[in-house]
């Protein structure tokens, strides 16, 4: 089967979050099975594009309202992912270095999403199959049925795979003239409290629409930022797929990024060294248990929560654990973090960057994992914490709830607490002291996470059977 991807970001050309590691990683394990899968995404101005080579496949033109753009498509030329990656040009409006977060995101985005379906009118390749991904591509579907000049695609089966329902690309009315000529009647597809709402156009027009975990599906159904109903509605085609983990990029036993490898077999010498090696670029005691998170620093990580919970932890425990933070995101919660580092020299430090290195280096050395979301279609950063032996201290929400069990449940191995609250967190990180000077149960506990099996194969022939589903 033949299986185009369509995301704004894929690792390791761009990522912002766990979609880009999903996109990244899916294809590959998709041709694993012998399929052909390939990624289409905008060409953003980041070091992978130019640390590779590219050729030119294709190159074309639209207008889109008022305005008329070239576009080229790009193609790196060794396979080095394992996959096919296609990346469009549309100069001065994809070629910048962020991914997100300008004035121009709707008419970036937009444009983007003509250009794949311009090109994809004019490939030999014709895919089986569409896999769009999140708001910022869920246009195509209708355009794909609706638009005159793309009718002839219109029997291309699309799934929408939805990694966050808090985003949905809103935009105004006025911008329904940046859709290629469209069959008006179908307005309503469009349409969703006055606004064009991508998302929920997506969910409308695509013929299967599934979340990243079969959790967060079920609460969508009772609060989606506005879609519950729709949700309810098309209930029909929706589904959850629990996301992988790239086991070839998250492998204690062969990661470059981290000072000493290690197994199952020797997980607790080989912690210990990168814990060591951790604690020390910190200024840190290696003997105290050490908290991090890691992640985007927003509301709907909880990451307002952290700056309270650490100061009342550390009331509580003073001199007890260290605690690392690695993020960026809401400005003002970066400042309350930063602020910290002066309080607690030896025991607190925060870095306010994106640091795929040390990421890496905080799973391996670390001892617990962070995570109190508010929402987490799935998470998997409490994935690859498993899988280095850090124990994950989670909310139970979405793709956390159906990734964690807690220690105190038979065969647990995780810390779970229902609610995003100062309190919950603390409540929680007693335990994992607790936890922590049991030695004997803190090692079964790392044993077992290190040994379930969170790789993509299963779930990447869970799309297959999704895709064949709709052929
Ligand atoms: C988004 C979600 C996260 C999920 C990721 C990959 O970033 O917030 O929970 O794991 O997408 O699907």
């Amino acid at each position: 089967m033949e299986i185009l991807h369509v995301s704004a970001e894929c690792y390791p050309m761009a990522k912002a979050g766990g979609l880009a590691d999903v996109v990244g990683a899916l294809p590959k394990y998709q041709n694993k099975l012998g399929h052909v899968a390939k990624v289409v995404m905008p060409m953003h101005r980041t070091r992978f594009l130019y640390d590779n080579e590219w050729e030119t496949v294709h190159k074309g033109s639209f207008s889109m309202g008022q305005f008329f753009y070239e576009f080229t498509v790009i193609k790196e030329k060794t396979n080095k992912l394992d996959f096919d990656l296609y990346c469009i040009d549309i100069n001065g409006l994809l070629d910048r270095e962020k991914i997100y977060g300008y004035d121009d995101d709707t008419e970036r985005f937009t444009a983007f999403q003509i250009a794949v379906l311009e090109w994809l009118s004019r490939w030999e390749h014709r895919p089986d199959v569409v896999n769009v991904h999140d708001h910022h591509t869920a246009l195509i579907p209708f355009m794909l049925r609706f638009c005159y000049n793309y009718h002839h695609l219109s029997n291309i089966p699309v799934t929408l795979t939805i990694h966050n329902a808090q985003y949905q690309g809103w935009m105004g009315w006025d911008k329904g003239v940046y859709l290629p000529a469209w069959d008006s009647w179908r307005w309503g597809l469009l349409e969703w409290d006055n606004t064009i709402n991508p998302l929920a156009c997506g969910i409308k027009c695509a013929d299967k629409v599934n979340t990243v975990s079969p959790g967060y599906m079920e609460e969508l159904m009772q609060e989606a930022n506005g879609l519950e109903a729709l949700f309810n509605y098309e209930r029909g085609k929706c589904s959850g797929i629990l996301n992988g983990i790239d086991y070839s990029v998250w492998n204690p036993k062969t990661d470059t990024y981290i000072l000493d490898n290690f197994t199952e077999k020797d997980y607790e010498a080989g912690k210990l060294l990168n814990k060591k090696q951790l604690c020390k670029e910190f200024g840190f005691d290696f003997k105290l248990p050490l908290f991090i998170f890691i992640g985007r620093l927003v509301g709907e990580k909880a990451a307002d929560l952290l700056p309270e919970a650490i100061i009342r932890a550390y009331a509580e425990h003073r001199d007890k654990f260290s605690f690392l933070i690695l993020g960026s995101g809401d400005p003002s919660v970066e400042h309350e973090l930063m602020l910290l580092n002066n309080r607690w020299i030896g025991y607190y430090n925060s870095r306010m960057e994106y640091n795929e290195k040390l990421s890496h280096q905080m799973y391996a050395g670390a001892d617990f994992l962070l995570m109190p979301s508010r929402v987490e279609p799935c998470g998997l950063n409490q994935m690859y914490a498993m899988r280095y032996g850090t124990v994950p201290v989670v909310r139970r929400t979405g793709g956390l709830a159906d990734t964690v069990k807690d220690y105190g449940e038979q065969n647990g191995y995780g810390i779970c607490f229902n609610n995003a609250s100062v309190e919950d967190i603390l409540h929680s990180m007693r335990r994992a002291l607790e936890l922590y000077s049991e030695t004997k149960k803190l090692n079964e506990v790392r044993l077992t996470m290190m040994q379930i099996k969170n790789s993509w194969e299963v779930s990447a022939q869970k799309y297959i059977d999704l895709y064949s589903s709709i052929q």
